[in-house]
């Protein structure tokens, strides 16, 4: 545990960890300091002066408490005269030029200076002469429209690309109230990560163009999730909203923090890969090609599973754990081949060294804890042996690779459960539709070894069941994710003791070694 200190704010003492500034320190127990620059990625700034706090021990009378370390009997002032009038003014200073613009603007419900105008200014303006009007709907490239007006210059956004990206494409020009945001002539944003300014930027003045006007913020309902679009599993919010006599819809991901994970940040092909979710969805059962009850489609891959005598189950390495445990246990069940080959969810040379992983696949961990066969020379003679493929929502068609693939998947009886429309899945004689990952719960591992849990999000109004489920009307033995873990604990050592209820939110590390690739 860390090391922690005493101090006081307003006269009541509090314990907060040692060495972190006041901000962050005082967060954790309860007591918020306004600040417009800080954040704890980029560091401190100290350039806004929103967040200056006053010390009773001798120093200046006031100081910025971003750049101030929480330190044992520090007397922290925050509700002084004082303190109050220089947020006033401090606020007073940020919104002499700001535009009215809350009713039209994508950040009202979520920014900071229409909060802290509500908490520590609520003055009517003074201004009597024209604002000093700026640039508006900029296009910085990358999705991200900028409105000079509407921004405090914290500088969060500059530093984002000189220290996280190290791209260096946005700085700041002019002085005074003529400064503003701006991209160099010629050289737009320019990086896989450019979306998170937007949601470091904290007013309206960075949008994203694929959500600006889409959803008023008030209305989502916010859920927590994993990313499944690469190996690292990021953390993120899924935000959906379900209209009246509508369909509940994702409208977009934004970054969750996990310091075990992905930090603050997530890639920008993460981000928009919610419209998948949305997207080219199986919502029909599907019986040589006529739409039947989903029930009559069970019946029809129960009739076809029994008569196979060499069924072939293949998994996706997208697959929850548990669904994983519970294919495992059918295709025991069943006497049949069991592959979770998956090369095409592999990209060669697409990660870098931040976040993003040549691997697509979302648990290929788990594939192999639980010792299910990856090797694609298996997997094809198995199917060019095979009377019938039953496939759990693999796309072979992730990415090109596989196309001398077609020809042997002509050749026998297929089963398909999936939850999107693609090539991969026609021509099968039972199509059952099933839910994507924002549509379940369960657990993966990334390719740290790091086991994170997520709950369903998303209700739609087709409700496709559960892989898992599936597996259970096909005869299988696992009919939840929770019935799925004594199993799993017993087969598998490293998750012997492992409660998937206490499982931490920033997930359980399972081995201490550095990067573990365990390749397709
Ligand atoms: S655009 Fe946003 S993040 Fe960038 S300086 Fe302005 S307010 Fe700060
Ligand atoms: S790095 Fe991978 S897991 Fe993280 S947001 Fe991007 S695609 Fe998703
Ligand atoms: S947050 Fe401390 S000066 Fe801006």
């Amino acid at each position: 545990m860390a090391e922690t200190v005493k101090l006081f704010v307003n006269g009541r003492e509090v314990e907060v960890e040692a060495g972190k500034n006041l901000i962050d320190a005082l967060r954790v127990v309860g007591i918020e300091i306004p600040h417009f620059c800080y954040h704890p990625a980029l560091g401190a700034d100290g350039n806004c002066r929103m967040c200056l706090v006053g010390i009773e021990d001798g120093r200046p009378p006031l100081v910025p408490a971003c750049k101030t370390p929480a330190q044992p009997g520090m007397k922290v002032l925050l509700d002084d005269q004082k303190i109050r009038k220089i947020q006033r003014d401090i606020m007073e200073l940020e919104l002499i030029n700001h535009p009215v613009d809350c009713p039209v603007c994508d950040q009202a419900g979520e920014c900071r200076l229409q909060d802290y105008y509500m908490e520590y200014d609520l003055q009517d303006s003074r201004m009597r002469v024209p604002q000093v009007t700026k640039g508006k709907r900029m296009d910085f490239g990358c999705g991200v429209v900028h409105d000079q007006e509407r921004c405090v210059l914290c500088a969060r956004c500059v530093r984002f690309t000189r220290q996280i990206t190290k791209t260096g494409e946005l700085g700041i020009v002019n002085r005074s109230d003529q400064a503003r945001v701006t991209i160099f002539p010629g050289r737009p944003l320019n990086n896989r990560y450019a979306l998170n300014i937007v949601d470091i930027c904290p007013v309206g003045a960075m949008t994203s163009r694929d959500f600006r006007f889409k959803q008023r913020v008030w209305f989502l309902q916010k859920d927590e999730g994993i990313c499944h679009g690469c190996s690292t599993g990021c953390a993120i919010y899924i935000d959906h909203h379900r209209e009246k006599n509508g369909d509940d819809v994702i409208y977009r991901y934004r970054a969750r923090t996990n310091m075990q994970v992905n930090g603050y940040f997530i890639c920008d092909a993460g981000r928009l890969s919610y419209k998948r979710e949305n997207e080219n969805r199986q919502d029909l059962t599907l019986v040589d090609g006529v739409v039947v009850d989903f029930e009559q489609g069970i019946a029809a891959a129960l009739e076809k599973m029994n008569k196979a005598r060499r069924p072939l189950l293949l998994v996706s390495p997208d697959a929850t754990l548990e669904q994983m445990w519970a294919i495992k246990r059918i295709a025991t069940f069943y006497g049949a081949t069991l592959s979770g080959y998956s090369d095409a969810y592999r990209i060669d040379d697409d990660g870098d060294d931040f976040l993003i992983s040549d691997d697509k696949a979302a648990n290929r961990y788990s594939l192999e804890l639980l010792e299910i066969d990856r090797d694609r020379e298996s997997f094809q003679a198995a199917l060019a042996h095979a009377d019938l493929l039953v496939n759990f929502d693999n796309d072979l068609f992730f990415s090109p690779i596989n196309e001398s693939l077609q020809r042997l998947l002509g050749e026998q009886d297929r089963i398909s459960v999936c939850s999107h429309q693609l090539p991969v899945f026609s021509g099968s004689s039972v199509i059952l539709p099933c839910a994507s990952p924002s549509e379940y719960g369960g657990s993966i591992i990334n390719r740290h070894g790091v086991l994170q849990r997520f709950r369903r999000a998303v209700r739609r109004n087709a409700d496709p069941r559960d892989i898992l489920e599936i597996t259970h009307l096909l005869g299988g033995a696992i009919s939840s994710a929770e019935r799925a873990w004594p199993g799993i604990r017993q087969s598998v050592p490293v998750l012997r003791s492992v409660e998937p209820e206490q499982i931490p939110v920033e997930g359980l590390l399972l081995n201490n070694s550095e990067e573990r690739d365990v390749g397709p």
